[in-house]
């Protein structure tokens, strides 16, 4: 049972934008519970128990059309404050009949300055000097205010960039306060959560650790369950959870793909079973791999082979455990919702991500997902609070295809160990300059391309290897780091002089988006 279903709690619709989930990691990020519904889940019964707030999120659609997505007029009607955000706003303009349109010369992407025209609740201590700098992303604007509103700021390009209906509690925002870029957008939250919908604060992540493992108990009893264990932070948590929960009924398995990181299996191995004394086999698989691997160029392709060879594996092993019925995967908040349809629209895919996800309910295991209500840094947290090193809970996020989507192009045994070398001593140099837990992820790539170069007296014709540090929020939009330029300098030097393959290296400086995180 879920023990949840008793508190406060903020619920937020989601249209569609790409930093919904933004939204409430910041309302969690008060010690208050959020959640992210679909208007499809609105349908569903006593939805509305103990929600204490509603908020619209942005979205791609526009309510300029005849048909776009809305919530049920009711909702405005339940005397539960509601603040849209973006397209949140513009429908709460459409619902009380204010007036919206599309103007491309007026769209608003980026920063903005905000300024005040009057006092209001939810912008208490949010000025300074009634100014404020907010971050935009719309082309859609609100030009008559709807019914029962008036205006508390605006922006050159949006004039009615907040408004409210302070009798109704009804309140809509034109930028978002979610994301960073906005100068205290947390304050927005902050007023909305606790002076207007009066929510209390009855989330902590520490006291959820307790209920996931009595959770874990109740469901498991005496049965056993089986883990596919990568040593990356999310599936160690659920590991441990499960452990702490049932220990001895839980057995671990790990694929060796050989597009792991230097020396890491080996390493984390030792750790699950020296210090938790977990029951962990290592299935030993790179053989394989590189062979349906070979001459594979097209990424789609490389993680379909990759996600597809992984179950194949460990389907072959766990029918060798005949009285297990459980099966534990490390799935995330964000899969789920990134996995769900938002207005029965399709999005587009951009990259198969391979994760233990994909394995096949035909399995006849039940799943369990510790994990799914939580984010990525409340999973550290947990892992902290359950004990995991800060070697592992700490780590930077890697993909399940691992090295494989960091090879452009053809993979090859030497290919691999070329960029384990370079990859190994990129991160070192991160972690011995403290640079390491200033980035949300930083890895070592080699491009299929050699070029020429010139070692001691003679001509070199070698890979270029080309690395990447980001700093992001939860790996949807990131920025490249800024590395000092002594470190740029000595990272060239030491991946030059210590990797026998590459003999040129270049930095990534491009953000997400356009691009991503990975090549591949
Ligand atoms: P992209 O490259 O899409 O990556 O910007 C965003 C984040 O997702 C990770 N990633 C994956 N994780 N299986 C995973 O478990 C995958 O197939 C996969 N592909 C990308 C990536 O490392 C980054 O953190």
């Amino acid at each position: 049972m879920n023990q949840n279903i008793n508190k406060d709690k903020i619920i937020i619709i989601d249209f569609g934008s790409q930093v919904t989930k933004l939204i409430a990691r910041r309302i969690r990020e008060f010690s208050v519970l959020s959640e992210i519904l679909t208007i499809n889940d609105l349908k569903k019964k006593n939805i509305f128990q103990n929600v204490k707030g509603i908020i619209l999120s942005g979205g791609p659609s526009t309510v300029t059309k005849i048909l776009f997505p809305k919530i049920p007029n009711e909702i405005f009607n339940l005397n539960i404050p509601i603040l849209g955000i973006c397209y949140g706003l513009q429908l709460i303009a459409k619902q009380f009949k204010g007036k919206v349109k599309t103007n491309v010369k007026k769209r608003e992407f980026g920063r903005a300055i905000l300024t005040k025209t009057k006092n209001s609740l939810l912008t208490k201590n949010f000025f300074k000097k009634n100014k404020s700098i907010v971050w935009m992303s719309h082309q859609d604007y609100v030009y008559k205010l709807p019914v029962g509103f008036s205006k508390i700021a605006q922006t050159d390009q949006s004039e009615m960039t907040i408004i409210e209906n302070k009798q109704k509690k009804i309140y809509g925002i034109q930028f978002h306060p979610e994301v960073t870029h906005t100068q205290n957008g947390n304050v927005i939250f902050k007023n909305f959560i606790f002076d207007i919908c009066k929510t209390k604060k009855q989330w902590k992540l520490v006291s959820e650790k307790i209920r996931i493992i009595k959770e874990i108990k109740q469901t498991v009893q005496k049965d056993k369950v089986i883990c596919a264990l990568s040593g990356g932070v999310d599936s160690s948590v659920v590991a441990l959870l499960i452990h702490k929960a049932i220990g001895k009924n839980l057995k671990c398995i790990m694929v060796d793909t050989g597009m792991m990181r230097k020396d890491e299996f080996k390493s984390t191995y030792k750790i699950f079973i020296n210090k938790y004394k977990l029951n962990v086999k290592i299935l030993y698989a790179s053989k394989i791999y590189f062979k349906k691997l070979k001459n594979i160029i097209d990424p789609e392709k490389k993680r379909k082979i990759i996600g597809s060879l992984f179950i194949k594996i460990f389907e072959k092993e766990a029918k060798k455990y005949k009285n297990v019925k459980f099966l534990a995967q490390g799935t995330l908040y964000p899969d789920i919702i990134e996995s769900r349809s938002v207005t029965g629209s399709k999005t587009s895919k951009i990259k198969s991500h391979h994760n233990v996800g994909g394995l096949p309910k035909k399995m006849n295991l039940k799943l369990i997902e510790p994990l799914k209500e939580f984010f990525k840094d409340e999973v550290r947290e947990l892992g902290t609070a359950v004990g995991l090193t800060k070697e592992i809970s700490q780590k930077h996020p890697f993909p399940g295809p691992g090295l494989a989507i960091r090879i452009v192009g053809n993979i090859t045994p030497e290919k691999v160990k070329i960029l384990q070398e370079a990859d190994y001593i990129f991160i070192q140099q991160l972690i011995k300059n403290n640079l390491y837990d200033k980035i949300w992820q930083a890895y070592a790539a080699l491009l299929p391309v050699k070029t020429v170069g010139v070692m001691g007296d003679s001509r070199t014709y070698e890979y270029i290897c080309l690395i990447r540090a980001v700093i992001s929020e939860d790996g949807m939009t990131a920025n490249y780091f800024n590395f000092p330029k002594f470190f740029l300098d000595e990272i060239s030097n030491k991946i030059i002089n210590g990797v026998k393959g590459i003999n040129r290296v270049v930095y990534d400086i491009t953000s997400k988006p356009p691009s991503t995180i990975e090549l591949e």
